[in-house]
């Protein structure tokens, strides 16, 4: 497993370029099982999440090509197998997306249930819900769901649980009624940037999709889907974190490619913070030169505060003045950061589903271990202001959901490097 030595106190100067988004292109990944005809998609990041995806859809009877132009290309040649097995589901929770298409194109889905990972249980009882509501028979044999569906049938149904919306209950629900027969109303739908991009991928395939980006979204069933050439949007969390990198090190970023209306939530906390965010000709240009005020932060649903930068924040508030409070609502357990940060010097006391952050001087270099996606993004982030080198072990989860992470920031002047071991 690799790990990666950073040795903090350096200044970030310098653009970076955004890649595609993660959380767009996995979904959109598995709507290719829709298509009757050939997908081509461009800027899909080369993540090992996007392996594991295309792994999954080769099983599945797709065949796919990376271009030399970078872009992705997908057909589906064979339908045969529906089962989506525990060994990649439980590796990858964005396995479940496959739920849907299979149902609405083959019929029959057997997906692994995804059991839960570091940031917490990860039900997917509105996945089945919405299976249900479309017409399908559902039932759970050794831990696989096993649906099955002659013809699905558009409805109306309300997708809100606990903790709001969901992100790939969404995706799921809309892309099975993209074939049922009449129309589906989506209530409580995700609003994220990257189902609106799901829906625009759909919709350039011949799909009837419209209220995307809004909690109602309106579905048509059409017969058939044909295939399209679509580009991913950019990843607005890792445009976040690059944000936190430019906000850590008190340097100035311009990061090319990043969409401020999909970080409203974010960018009004960091000004609150002290941090300054503008808007330039290329992308987004941060820089922070005081010290920096403590806030208040509560995840939300988009368009509020993103779960998914609660932790790169969090970093960022180690050195704030005074006391900072973090709640995280969407996944109330997403702390295996808080202990490794606590490692370098900082002050984080955890009181359920809220932390409070009291500011300290600095940060100090410590060997630390990721444990998710995201926490080994905070302690990278740490790591960049920390006081002498910090080594942070199980390099993969970062390789997750970052392209080339490491040779992003010694581009604008970090001193990281990934050691093989
Ligand atoms: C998506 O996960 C993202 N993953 C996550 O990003 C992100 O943290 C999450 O949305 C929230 O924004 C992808 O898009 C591939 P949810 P998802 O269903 O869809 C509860 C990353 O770091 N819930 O929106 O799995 C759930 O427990 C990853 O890139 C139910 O109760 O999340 C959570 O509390 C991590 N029942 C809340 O809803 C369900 O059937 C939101 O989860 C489904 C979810």
């Amino acid at each position: 497993m690799d790990h990666f030595e950073i040795s903090g106190g350096n200044r970030l100067k310098g653009a970076v370029d955004i890649s595609g988004a993660k959380n767009a292109a996995l979904p959109i990944l598995a709507a290719s099982l829709l298509c009757e005809e050939e997908v081509v998609l461009r800027n899909v990041p080369r993540l090992r999440d996007i392996q594991a995806m295309l792994t999954l859809l080769q099983r599945l009877g797709v065949a796919y090509s990376w271009e030399d132009d970078g872009s992705l290309k997908l057909r589906v040649e064979d339908e045969m197998n529906c089962h989506a097995e525990y060994e990649l589901v439980s590796k990858m929770r964005a396995s479940v997306c496959v739920l849907g298409p299979l149902l609405a194109k083959r019929k029959r889905a057997q997906v692994a249930m995804p059991g839960g990972c570091a940031i917490g249980s990860r039900p997917v009882d509105l996945h089945v819900m919405a299976m249900e509501a479309l017409g399908a028979d559902s039932d759970l044999v050794n831990g696989d769901m096993m649906l099955r569906g002659k013809k699905l049938r558009g409805t109306e149904m309300f997708l809100g649980g606990a903790f709001g919306s969901s992100v790939t209950a969404t995706a799921n629900a809309l892309m099975a009624a993209t074939l049922a027969e009449g129309r589906t109303v989506i209530e409580s739908a995700a609003c994220e940037p990257e189902i609106a991009d799901l829906c625009d991928f759909l919709n350039a395939c011949g799909a009837q999709i419209g209220g995307h980006g809004t909690p109602r979204i309106l579905i048509d069933g059409v017969a058939s889907l044909k295939g399209c050439d679509h580009s991913v949007i950019t990843d607005r969390i890792e445009a976040g974190t690059f944000m936190v990198a430019a906000a850590i090190t008190n340097g100035e970023l311009t990061l090319n490619g990043a969409r401020l209306e999909h970080l409203i939530a974010v960018v009004d906390r960091l000004r609150r913070i002290g941090v300054n965010v503008e808007r330039g000709e290329k992308g987004v240009v941060i820089s922070s030169s005081r010290r920096l005020d403590p806030v208040d932060i509560t995840t939300q649903p988009y368009p509020g505060f993103p779960t998914d930068l609660q932790a790169q924040v969090m970093a960022l508030l180690c050195l704030g003045d005074g006391n900072s409070v973090i709640t995280d609502k969407i996944f109330p357990d997403r702390f295996m950061h808080v202990a490794e940060l606590n490692r370098m010097g900082a002050s984080i006391r955890r009181e359920g589903a809220t932390v409070i952050v009291h500011g300290v001087k600095r940060l100090i270099g410590a060997p630390v271990m990721a444990s998710d996606l995201r926490a080994s993004a905070a302690l990278i982030l740490a790591g960049l202001i920390a006081k002498g080198t910090t080594k942070m072990s199980r390099a993969y989860h970062i390789d997750r959901g970052y392209e080339r992470i490491e040779e992003k920031l010694a581009g604008v002047g970090a001193d990281i490097r990934r050691v093989a071991e």
